[in-house]
C-alpha cells in the first residue's frame, strides 16, 4: 500500500515539517518529495498524495499551495500534513476548501506542533522546542496506516 502513497513538502523554517516526513516515511515507505523536485515527476502514478509545510502567517507555504492548485499532475486523493507553533485544526481549513473546489478529496489531515523561533519568540528561546518529537512521528505513521489507508481501500 505505502508504495503508492508520496508527500510533498516544504520545510522553511526548522525543517520542523521535514523531520515529520522523514520520520514517517521511515516507518511507513511512503516516498516524500520535496517541492522543487515535485514538477518533474508523474505524481498521477499515486494512488494518494500528501501535502505538507509548516504553517506561515496562519496558512500552508504560498508556492507548496500554489502548485497543488494548479497542477493537473496530482491524484484525486490528496491528504495534508503540517506542523506549527499553535498546532490548531483552523490552518488547514482554507487549503483543504481550496482542493475540494478544484475536485480533490482530501482524505485526511495530520498536524503537530513544530520549533518556533519566528519573531518576538526568538527573544524567549521559542516555544514547541523538541517538536515534532517521536510521539508527534509515531502519531504520524499510524495516521498514514490507518486514515490513509482505510481511506484508499473506498
Ligand atoms: C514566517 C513565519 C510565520 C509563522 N506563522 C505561524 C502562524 O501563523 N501560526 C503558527 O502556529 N506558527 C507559525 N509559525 C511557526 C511555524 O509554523 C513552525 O515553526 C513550523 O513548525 C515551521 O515548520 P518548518 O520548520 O518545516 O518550516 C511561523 C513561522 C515563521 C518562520
Amino acid at each position: 500500500m505505502s508504495k503508492n502513497i508520496a508527500v510533498i513538502y516544504v520545510s522553511r523554517h526548522h525543517g520542523n515539517t521535514e523531520k515529520l516526513v522523514r520520520g514517517i516515511a521511515a516507518g511507513t515507505g511512503i516516498r516524500i518529495i520535496p517541492l522543487e523536485k515535485a514538477f518533474e515527476e508523474n505524481l498521477s502514478g499515486y494512488d494518494a498524495v500528501g501535502l505538507a509545510s509548516g504553517i506561515y502567517g496562519f496558512s500552508f507555504d504560498p508556492e507548496l499551495a500554489a502548485f497543488a492548485l494548479q497542477t493537473d499532475k496530482l491524484p484525486h486523493k490528496v491528504f495534508l500534513v503540517y506542523t506549527s507553533a499553535m498546532d490548531k485544526d483552523r490552518f488547514a481549513l482554507e487549503m483543504s476548501k481550496k482542493l475540494e473546489q478544484k475536485g480533490h478529496e482530501v482524505i485526511g489531515i495530520y498536524h503537530c506542533k513544530g520549533y518556533n523561533t519566528f519573531g518576538p519568540f526568538k527573544l524567549i528561546g521559542g516555544t514547541a522546542k523538541g517538536h515534532p518529537d517521536e510521539e508527534d512521528i509515531r502519531k504520524g505513521q499510524d495516521f498514514i496506516r490507518r486514515k490513509i489507508g482505510l481511506a484508499m481501500q473506498k
